[in-house]
């Protein structure tokens, strides 16, 4: 039986069989052990109480420490303990693996998050990372059943891709070339025709124009999967390959693309507090005070529309000596972003109409030729944890802002023909799944919310 049903049983009194790995062993003087087992199904442990007169006690029992899994037999008892409401009364206990004491590298006593970084392993073993694997377990679940219960069409679009999304040129290579002696053309470039796909090809930045395609016959899509970035950011926000979320919408306007942004931000949040309280409950006591008090807030108010040229103007009325400074057609850094949604407006704030000149060729042209119907939502602690945009749905200016962008069209003929035939106004957004994890979990580095960061020169696990 699972320990998080066992647990839960009502009324105690069940015989039952548990299995797990040992969190702690202590031994009384009354003839008894109590071992605290953990299966990773819920947060809490359930605590075997083991009589010494079992026959395997002194050989077995005795040799148990951290790390080390086991399999129970016993009944379900109300506990007398403190802080637990059923344990287990021990028949029998079968060790299926020890753990060495002396080399298992996750210690009772708190070990930090850097260290536990090192041995991604292991750490699903503990409170923290078990945890944080349910919370982003049950919202991947939320996120599909958001977007079906609204009628969008999931689209599984490809990781491998010749285009660049977000024209930022920040993409990892996939080739079969021969690293040591590539094929030359002969004026001595490389050449592609040798290649896999006979043309260089990336890890997808983004899955939205391909997402278009598919909005521009089905009306509302989605995508969910991995997106990958070589940018050498080493911030506790930034991973070279994270999840993505991607929704996008024909008939749709920014209006329609901030609303859905927002209820889906909520639905979330909501999602969060009602399926995963007892980790919530954690990450408030053990991580962020008044998380879940936070959170709740996203859910009662309106998200605050901002555009770019109030932001900046805000932003430089604050006061402040900003490490960045602050001007009209600069992109707002994270410190800009935090006060803007932290103290400026206290609330998640959605920042819309930024310059052309900062934003992807894809976005909507705005009648004032210099700024974009893009919008990016803001939270507390994070910033930026969404970007989107109507889209250019016009050719003749797409074909211009292309060329602007550094992008030859004829490449992305695909993505022009949606404009060539039956063209229409359309939005989506993207949403960073570990920075909405971050934001919910409260953990402050992107390393601990994903189960295998990749990172500049880190991809050990
Ligand atoms: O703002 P971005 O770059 O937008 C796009 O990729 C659009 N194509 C989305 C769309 O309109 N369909 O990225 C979207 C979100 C960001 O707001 C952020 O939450 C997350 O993706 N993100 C990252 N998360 C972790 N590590 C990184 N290096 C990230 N880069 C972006
Ligand atoms: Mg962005």
């Amino acid at each position: 039986m699972k320990i998080r049903d066992a647990l839960a049983a009502q009324p105690a009194g069940q015989a039952v069989t548990v299995a797990g790995w040992v969190r702690t062993r202590r031994d009384s003087k009354g003839g008894f052990s109590f071992i605290e087992v953990n299966d990773g199904s819920c947060l809490p442990n359930i605590q075997a109480v083991v009589p010494a007169s079992l026959p395997t006690y002194e050989a077995d029992v005795l040799r148990l420490h951290t790390g080390a899994s086991v399999e129970i037999d016993g009944t379900l008892a109300a506990s007398q303990g403190k802080g637990q409401s059923v344990e287990l009364q021990a028949t029998a206990v079968r060790v299926l693996g020890f753990a060495d004491p002396e080399a298992y590298p996750i210690q009772k006593q708190k070990t930090s998050l850097e260290h536990l970084r090192t041995i991604a392993h292991l750490r699903p073993r503990t409170n923290t990372f078990g945890a944080v694997a349910r919370v982003r377990s049950a919202l991947a679940g939320t996120v599909h059943q958001f977007f079906q219960s609204r009628g969008f069409v999931w689209l599984p679009t490809p990781i491998i891709t010749a285009s660049d999304c977000e024209g930022a040129g920040a993409m990892f290579q996939v080739t079969t070339l021969d690293l040591d002696k590539p094929a030359r053309t002969q004026d001595g470039a490389l050449d592609f025709n040798g290649d896999f796909f006979g043309r260089r090809a990336f890890l997808t930045v983004s899955g939205q124009l391909e997402a278009e395609t598919h909005a521009c016959a089905l009306g509302d899509v989605y995508t969910f999967g991995p997106t990958f970035r070589a940018e050498n950011s080493n911030t506790p926000r930034h991973l070279a390959e994270f999840w993505m979320i991607e929704p996008e919408m024909a008939f749709a306007d920014l209006a329609r693309d901030m609303a859905v942004a927002e209820a889906f931000v909520k639905a979330l949040v909501d999602a969060a507090l009602t399926r995963c309280a007892q980790e919530l409950a954690f990450f408030e006591q053990r991580v962020q005070p008044g998380l879940t008090a936070m959170l709740r807030g996203v859910l009662e108010h309106d998200f605050v529309h901002l555009t770019y040229s109030d932001a900046v103007a805000q932003l430089a009325k604050a006061g402040r000596a900003w490490e960045f400074p602050v001007e009209w057609g600069k992109d707002l850094q994270t410190e800009h972003e935090r006060y803007l949604t932290e103290e400026y407006c206290r609330k998640p704030v959605i920042v819309t109409d930024y310059p052309a000149g900062i934003k992807a060729f894809y976005m909507r042209m705005n009648d004032d030729g210099r700024t974009v119907r893009a919008m990016d939502v803001l939270v507390p602690k994070m910033g930026e944890i969404i970007g989107g945009s109507q889209r250019e749905e016009r050719i003749g200016i797409l074909e211009s802002r292309m060329r602007q962008s550094g992008l030859d069209p004829r490449n992305y003929w695909w993505y022009l023909d949606l404009r060539r035939f039956g063209s229409v106004p359309h939005a989506g957004f993207g949403l960073g799944f570990e920075r909405v994890l971050q934001f919910i979990t409260g953990l402050a580095n992107i390393r601990d919310v994903i189960p295998f960061p990749r990172t500049p020169k880190s991809a050990e696990f």
